[in-house]
């Protein structure tokens, strides 16, 4: 079973967790950006999931506000599209629990990000940090959405999501054709994970991911830098003594190298090889400058518009509403649907 007989309709999420940066940009929010011209799209900001980690409630709701900034400074036309926070629309919570009920333990088990976020602590560590992707799942489905635009390190999620909807499919097909809705309820929503920066990486050290919770700020560009702390952070990028390589193949076991090469590709908007072709066999100092003036020329305005919406607090607070209703008249229906099939009275 595909997407195929589902009208398309793009989903995404990021958590209001603080400090976002450029792999957030990048992996994510860029591509909402490309996407809102083709599709119906509808991005979300996460709060439900923030809190699976303590969150400082006062701080949460000023990040909830900051990732929304973050979208629309990016591009995102809120008009066009549904920018809204997941707490105001109740479908999600509630398909979780059905969702919930579908997806099995074994599978839960596996996922490598709550392994990595637990560490040592796997029995003290909140219950939602382990039912997460099974939040996730249900954000994703309650629009029946066809198309997720993620960084990689959302695919095993992405495939989690695609095993519930197929087994809720599967375990319902009676009453889901009797209900009238065919073959398939949900969609087997797709990743759409491209690019040149799929999983960006910390500036201090190739082996980790870029990551909000960092301590060392170094490690990350914050979309709100300014110009000198950007400059000042790529001047500093953990780089190799080698010149950079003239083919994608010399990149091997070079990690930072390939991450910096990755990074002004996806900015730029051009493939690795052309960046390649263009400095290697060069120094990192003249890439490293090149690559400042294309991360302040693309961030800067991003960064000074973000700060600039978040002064005015009740125009985003409006915003979100606006897109909860519209999110919630969606979602609404096929909650409703999924009622219907599970057999609950209403
Ligand atoms: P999060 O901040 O965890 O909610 O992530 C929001 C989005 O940014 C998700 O699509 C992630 O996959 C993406 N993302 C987070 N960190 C990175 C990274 N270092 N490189 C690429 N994408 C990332
Ligand atoms: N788990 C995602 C992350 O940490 C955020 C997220 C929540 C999401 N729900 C989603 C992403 C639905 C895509 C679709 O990055």
């Amino acid at each position: 079973m595909t997407t195929t007989n589902f009208q398309p309709r793009v989903f995404s999420g990021v958590q209001p967790t603080g400090n976002l940066h450029l792999g957030n940009y990048l992996g994510a929010i860029q591509k909402f950006v490309a996407l809102q011209n083709d599709y119906e799209c509808i991005y979300c900001v996460v709060d439900l999931h923030a809190i699976t980690v303590a969150q400082d409630p006062l701080e949460l709701k000023r990040t909830i506000r900051e990732v929304a900034a973050a979208f629309i400074a990016a591009g995102v036309d809120p008009a066009k599209n549904i920018i809204f926070n997941q707490s105001q629309v109740s479908a999600h919570a509630e398909l979780a629990w059905v969702l919930g009920c579908t997806a099995r333990i074994g599978w839960l088990n596996r996922m490598t990000q709550f392994k990595e976020k637990a560490g040592k602590h796997t029995e003290q560590v909140s219950v939602g940090l382990y039912t997460y992707p099974v939040l996730m799942a249900a954000d994703i489905l309650a629009y029946k959405a066809t198309h997720v635009p993620v960084g990689e390190d959302q695919k095993q999620h992405l495939e989690l999501a695609r095993d519930i909807a197929q087994k809720f499919n599967n375990d319902f097909a009676a009453s889901i054709a009797a209900n009238g809705h065919g073959e398939a309820f949900f969609p087997q929503p797709e990743p759409l994970i491209q690019g040149a920066a799929t999983r960006v990486m910390s500036l201090r050290d190739g082996s980790k991911k870029m990551s909000k919770s960092d301590p060392s700020d170094a490690s990350r560009i914050n979309l709100t830098d300014d110009a000198d702390t950007i400059a000042a952070k790529v001047r500093k990028a953990k780089t190799d003594p080698e010149p950079l390589p003239l083919e994608i193949a010399g990149l091997e076991g070079r990690p930072e190298a390939d991450n910096l090469v990755g990074i002004y590709a996806a900015l730029a908007g051009v493939p690795k090889e052309r960046v390649l072709a263009e400095f290697g066999g060069g120094q990192f100092s003249g890439f490293k400058n090149a690559l400042v003036d294309v991360a302040v020329d693309k961030l800067g305005p991003i960064g000074g518009e973000m700060k600039r919406l978040v002064t005015e607090p009740d125009a985003i607070d409006a915003i979100l509403k606006s897109g909860a209703e519209r999110a919630d008249a969606i979602a609404r229906p096929i909650l409703g649907a999924v009622k219907d099939i599970v057999g609950f009275v209403r």
